[in-house]
């Protein structure tokens, strides 16, 4: 998605060979005219795929799956990682470890919001080790959902999540893969990511 690249080449900074910070658009102030450009695209890439339903994971996944779901017209649900006073239903849960942090965070689902009927369109803002996405796709498959796919903002193709999740001959479409930081520089890899 040439627009978010764009955007990355402008406002972001690279802060190691491991992490870029895109604070000014996405992970902290976020741009409402790019966030719809994203859920366009990612509503064109799953059109055939009859999603009902979006699940991400809070913070930063919520705000291009809502965008995503307003233009597929479904609902977006995203797993918290803390507990909640009002979390007090049925729960799915899964560990999800965090390689950066060297910490594992237990994520939690209410159970109504997933019906065995779903089709749901996984999303989130980036891919590193893909542990993220892992949990949410434990949920889903505790839900006896079917899993259209996996929807990334930014895919750091330089670190396994992507090999991860596709092994698992789930469909993975990045708008964006970066394939290295080193240097100081954004280097993208080819657009094309199945
Ligand atoms: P993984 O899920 O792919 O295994 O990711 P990992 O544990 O490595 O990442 C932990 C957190 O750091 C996640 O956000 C993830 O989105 C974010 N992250 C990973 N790599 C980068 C990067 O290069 N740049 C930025 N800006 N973030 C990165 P989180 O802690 O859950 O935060 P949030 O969603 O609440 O914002």
């Amino acid at each position: 998605m040439q627009s978010l690249k764009d955007k990355i080449v402008q406002e972001g900074k690279v802060l190691s060979k491991d992490v870029l910070k895109v604070d000014s658009f996405l992970n902290h102030q976020i741009d409402p005219q790019l966030m719809k450009e994203m859920g366009q695209e990612f509503a064109r890439l799953f059109a055939e795929e009859g999603i009902t339903k979006i699940l991400t994971i809070e913070s930063s996944g919520i705000a291009p799956s809502v965008m995503t779901a307003l233009e597929l017209n479904v609902p977006a649900v995203f797993a918290r990682k803390r507990q909640s006073l009002t979390l007090t239903e049925d729960l799915l849960t899964a560990e999800v470890y965090s390689f950066t942090k060297q910490q594992s965070n237990r994520i939690a689902v209410a159970r109504q919001f997933l019906s065995k009927k779903d089709r749901v369109l996984i999303m989130d803002d980036f891919l590193a080790n893909g542990q993220a996405a892992l949990g949410l796709l434990d949920i889903a498959e505790q839900a006896g959902v079917y899993v259209a796919g996996i929807g990334i903002v930014i895919e750091k193709a330089f670190q396994d999540g992507g090999r991860l999740l596709r092994e698992k001959n789930v469909r993975v479409e990045s708008l964006v893969r970066v394939q290295s930081l080193k240097n100081g520089q954004v280097i993208f890899a080819e657009e094309a990511t199945v």
